[in-house]
Parts: C-alpha cells; structure tokens; sequence
C-alpha cells in the first residue's frame, strides 16, 4: 500500500506494539479524519495494530460538496485496505440548527446537509471498489445515526438531518449489496456512535449523557472486528446490536 500524495497523514503502531493481533485492521484508512470521531478512530486503529492512512477536509482538502476535490484525494490512494472508516458529516450548516419541526424547514438549509451527508458520503463510497482488496476480509464502517432510522423515530424534528441519514442508509445498504458480488468477503455497515462529545454535539442539551470520542472508537472498532459477511448491508450500534431501518 503506499499513497501518491504528499498531505495523506501516515501513523504507524510503535515497534514495541508490533505482533498484536490486527485482526482486520492491517491496512486502515480513515476518511473524515479530522473530527471528533474521526481522529479518535485514527488513535484507536493504529493502538490495534492498523497501519492507517487519514484523509480529511482540514489536512488534505477532501470536501464532500467539491466533487473534483474527492476524485483528487481518493484517486491518490493505493489500498487495498482491509478497514475503511468514513466519519464525516454535519447535524447542520454553520449558523443553523436543525429544524424542531416541519413549519421551520429551509429547503436550501435541507439541500446542503443532504450535499454532505448523503450525496458527499455516497460519493466517497463509489470511490470502494478500487479501494477494498477483491479476495480475502474487508470491513468498512459509515458513520450515519439512529436519528436516521424511520421505525425509530418518535418524536419527529430533525427532518434534514434524519432524512439525510436515512438516506445515507439506504446506500450503505445497497452497496453492500454490490460488493457481494465483486468483493465476497467484504463487510460495509451504517453504525451509530452512541452520543459523542464532540464539536458535532456541543449545542446538545446537557441531559443527554455523552461518552468521550475515545470510548466511542473502542466500541465501534470492536463492532467492525466483529462484523460478520451475513451483515454485510446492515445499521449497528455502537454496542453492535441491530437497528431498525
Ligand atoms: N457526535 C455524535 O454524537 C454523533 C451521533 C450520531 C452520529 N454521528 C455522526 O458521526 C460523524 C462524525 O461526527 P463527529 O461527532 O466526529 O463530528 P465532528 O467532530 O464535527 O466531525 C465532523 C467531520 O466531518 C467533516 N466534514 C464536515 N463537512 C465536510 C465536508 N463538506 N467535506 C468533508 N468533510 C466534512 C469534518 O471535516 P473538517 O473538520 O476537516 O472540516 C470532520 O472531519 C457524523 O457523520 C455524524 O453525523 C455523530
């Protein structure tokens, strides 16, 4: 594996960490690695054992709405790599917040969360199949939420965003599907970080409970190593228990 641009960020598991069991995180890749999620998921990987390479907007200019931009940082890489983790997305734009209810919705406000987390992260996955390695196991974990599962919801609000995650399921699911086909061992799921203290979740009333972005990248590197071929296609928490579309 090697990369052809010079702003891919390298980490390496220190010598004396060498010979633990890697599992699937030899070569790892994580893209959207600079958030919250995304950064504790580069430490994690790497203390497992994983050679990772980390993409993001911040450091390589891999912004989902620049379409060129994507194809430019993607297409530098060379996998394969048996675990990709794609961590972006936004609850909203700068300068709002997502709609209490359906009387507030801004179909330009809508438009732009759907341009990151579903038709931005829809692109970085078409970018997979040159990715993943043809033979032998793959997981690839996409960040989306519980908020996008529709049997789930009870409580209405957050329709931009739900809806772009929910979304964003569907074509998690259906590539899947597709790489059942072309790639027999790989695994692709939707998981659900739990409520992470991060900058994604720092206007959030101080009543929900929030786990560190350390804990969180345990739990869903422990859901991906775990991860088997039947699932493939499938939403999981951060516990690896099912959720509902
Ligand atoms: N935190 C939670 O409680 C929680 C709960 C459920 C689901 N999630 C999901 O988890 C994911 C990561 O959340 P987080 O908590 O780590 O949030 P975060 O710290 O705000 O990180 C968001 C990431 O998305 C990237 N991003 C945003 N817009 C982008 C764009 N246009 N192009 C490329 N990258 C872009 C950011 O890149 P730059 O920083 O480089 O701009 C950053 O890497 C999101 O998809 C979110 O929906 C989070």
């Amino acid at each position: 594996m090697g990369i052809k641009g010079a702003l891919v960020v390298k980490y390496r598991l220190p010598a004396g960490l060498a010979g633990l069991p890697a599992r699937v995180m030899i070569n790892a890749l994580v893209i959207g690695a600079s958030g919250g999620i995304g950064s504790a998921m580069v430490a994690e990987m790497a203390a497992r054992g994983g050679n990772v390479t980390s993409v993001s907007r911040a450091t390589d200019g891999l912004d989902v709405t620049d379409p060129a931009s994507v194809d430019r940082v993607l297409s530098g890489l060379e996998g394969p790599f048996q675990t990709v983790f794609v961590s972006i997305g936004i609850l909203a734009p700068d300068g709002t917040a997502p709609e209490k209810q359906i009387a507030a919705l801004d179909p330009e406000v809508m438009a732009r969360v759907f341009a990151v987390n579903t038709v931005g992260v829809a692109h970085v996955l078409s970018h997979l199949p040159r990715l993943l390695p043809k033979k032998g196991r793959s997981v690839t974990g996409v960040l989306t939420a519980r908020v996008g599962s529709i049997g789930d919801n009870r409580i209405g609000g957050w329709h931009s965003y739900r809806a772009s995650k929910a979304a964003l399921n569907q074509i998690v699911h259906g590539v899947g599907i597709e790489l059942g086909r072309t790639h027999r061992d790989a695994v692709i799921a939707a998981l659900h970080p739990g409520t992470v203290a991060t900058f994604f979740t720092e206007g959030y009333d101080p009543k929900h409970g929030k786990v560190s972005a350390q804990d969180a990248a345990k739990n869903l590197c422990d859901v991906m190593e775990r991860l088997i071929r039947e699932q493939s296609g499938g939403f999981f928490d951060y516990s690896g228990r099912e959720i509902p579309w």
